[in-house]
Parts: structure tokens; C-alpha cells; sequence
């Protein structure tokens, strides 16, 4: 047997970030970019990967000494969820893994959480471990949690649910919003986000300013819960007004950015409903509510104003084998 190969989408946030680091929720989407793994078992002692597209050749290393010394980033969260996954199931032969990647991880589309979802499905599969969605999902937190220390896990949530989905965590809540289409423009500002940099700029804004800091909270998660009714609704002004409020709150939290706000400011006086950035903030995408009309001309006015119009579909199909 040569192998088995499961593939996971990349994600966009679209109303409720850092707010669901507090438990609070949150509206994400898939997006068709995928990256796919393929696992296989080697007969030696030894973890072994080849993610050329994540600038990793040849990496290998004993299953004795898996995540014991900082892997580089591209291995890091299959290290420590290989690990986990050994610790759980322990055996006695090591695996290769291979990774091609259909995006790249500049653009803050969720590279990690797809790599950890599509490596953890080909994984448990090629040892006939029958995972369900939650048990899938508990495997890889633990990994980015093993990583980052933080995190909601929402981004590991779409990978493996995909479509889009209202999220509380850690996966308390995945509720499907059933739509067929979802009118946004994506735009990259070219800048590389540092997402556990922000989340902890946010941490020490709410450890200085609590109660501030929790009401802000509570008005994202208000915005959060009127934007997902408003979307089954296809209310699409509604939701570019909630955006617009959404992107205030998070000014408030200081994690837009010059060139954030300067996209954002373009796609709405081009004609969008509304925009607000996605993410983490200080850099990568924004994303704006359109109807068709005026799709291509908010496209013009983004790239005028120094972003790259990123064309990914979105409600894309979460984790799956190839
Ligand atoms: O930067 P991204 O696209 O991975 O989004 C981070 C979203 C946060 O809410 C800030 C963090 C999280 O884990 O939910």
C-alpha cells in the first residue's frame, strides 16, 4: 500500500475575531485553496517530510526526539500532533509525509490549520482510527495548542467542517449557515500578519482595561449573531453594515493597520456594502460585502489603493480523502 492522501481547505474569518479567543463566536469560511497529504508508513524508526511547497526538503528525525527541539515552522504543527497521535496510539514503525500546497502561507489563508487537518485525516486513516468531525478536531487543537499556547481554533474547525460556519470554542458550537454563494471581494494588503503577536497585544489591552476591553466583546458577539441570521437571509447590505460596525470595534482594539483601514475606505466608496479586515489585523486580507454590479469596481479600487484582489471561492468543502 503506498499511502493514503487527505486534503483540507484554507479559511477566511469573517465577523468575530479575537473576540472568539474569549469565548465568544464567530463567523468563518472555507475557501477552495487546499492543501493536500499524503502519509505512508517507512518500516523505520524515523519521522520523515517533504513539504517542498512550505519550503521544508528532506526534513527527518526519530520518533524519540519528535518535538523535543523547536521544530522549523513549516513542520512544526505534524511534529506535535504526530507526536500526540503516538502517545495515543503508540507504534512501532515511523511515516512519510508529503505536502503539496494549492496557496501560499503569506496570504493568512490558514496554512497550519489545513496542513494539521489534512495530515491528522490521511494519519488516522492509514491506521484504520475511525475519528467523527469533534474527535478529529479535539486531536489537532491539542497540537495548535502544543504550538501556539493560544488560540480559538476556529481556523481548524472550518478546515475540517468546511463550508461556513458559526463557531464557538473550543468547537462548543459548529453550525452550518446554509448558503450557496457569499458576495465578498478579497483583498491582500501585502503585508504578512503575526498572529500570536496580536492576540497577545489584545491579551495585555484586556488585562490593563478588562471591563472596556469585555464590552467590546460583547458588542462583536452581538454583531456576530445578527450577521449570521442576516446571511441565511441573503441580507448582504445588512451584513456590510455589521462589518462596518465590526471593524470599528476592532480600531478600538488597535489591530487594523494604515493600509487595512486605506482598502477598506477604497471598497466602500467604490459602492461595497461594507469591509472590514479578516484575521488577525495588522496586515493580510480585508474582505468586502458586493453585489455584482459594483463587483468590478470595487476589484479596480482595491488594486488602486495598493492590494492584490485575491480570487478564491469561498464555501468551499472542508477535509477530505483524495
Ligand atoms: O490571523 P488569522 O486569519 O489566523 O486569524 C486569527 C483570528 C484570531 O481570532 C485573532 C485568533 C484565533 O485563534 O481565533
Amino acid at each position: 500500500m503506498s499511502g493514503v492522501t487527505a486534503s483540507a481547505p484554507g479559511k477566511l474569518m469573517l465577523l468575530g475575531e479575537h473576540a472568539v479567543v474569549y469565548g465568544h463566536p464567530c463567523l468563518v469560511t472555507a475557501v477552495n485553496q487546499r492543501i493536500h497529504v499524503t502519509v505512508e508508513k517507512n518500516g523505520k524508526d524515523v519521522f520523515y517530510m517533504e513539504a517542498p511547497d512550505l519550503g521544508l526538503n528532506a526534513y527527518s528525525k526519530t520518533i524519540e526526539n519528535l518535538a523535543i527541539k523547536a521544530p522549523p515552522p513549516a513542520v512544526r504543527f505534524v511534529e506535535h500532533l504526530y507526536k500526540r497521535f503516538l502517545q495515543r496510539w503508540p507504534q512501532r514503525e515511523g511515516i512519510i509525509v508529503k505536502t503539496k500546497s494549492e496557496f501560499s502561507s503569506a496570504f493568512g489563508f490558514g496554512s497550519s490549520s489545513a496542513v494539521s487537518v489534512a495530515f491528522a485525516k490521511a494519519l488516522t486513516s492509514l491506521y484504520e482510527i475511525n475519528l467523527n468531525n469533534d474527535e478529529l478536531f479535539e486531536l489537532c487543537y491539542q497540537a495548535v495548542l502544543d504550538v501556539q499556547g493560544v488560540g480559538s481554533g476556529f481556523d481548524i474547525a472550518s478546515a475540517i467542517w468546511g463550508g461556513t460556519i458559526y463557531y464557538v470554542p473550543p468547537a462548543q458550537v459548529v453550525r452550518r449557515v446554509a448558503i450557496e454563494e457569499l458576495p465578498l471581494v478579497v483583498g491582500y494588503t501585502g503585508i504578512k500578519a503575526d498572529t500570536p503577536t496580536l492576540i497577545r497585544m489584545v491579551q495585555s489591552l484586556h488585562a490593563d482595561e478588562p471591563e472596556m476591553v469585555e464590552g467590546w466583546f460583547t458588542q462583536i458577539a452581538g454583531l456576530v449573531n445578527k450577521a449570521e441570521k442576516a446571511m441565511g437571509e441573503k441580507r448582504w447590505d445588512e451584513l456590510g453594515k455589521l462589518m462596518m460596525k465590526n471593524q470599528s470595534v476592532l480600531r478600538e482594539l488597535q489591530v487594523s493597520s494604515v493600509e487595512l483601514n486605506r482598502l477598506n475606505r477604497a471598497a466602500v466608496k467604490a459602492g461595497a456594502y461594507g469591509a472590514k479586515l479578516s484575521g488577525a489585523g495588522g496586515g493580510d486580507c480585508m474582505i468586502a460585502v458586493v453585489q455584482t454590479e459594483v463587483r468590478a469596481k470595487v476589484e479596480k479600487a482595491i488594486e488602486i489603493a495598493g492590494g492584490e484582489v485575491m480570487k478564491v471561492e469561498l464555501n468551499a468543502e472542508g477535509a477530505r480523502y483524495e
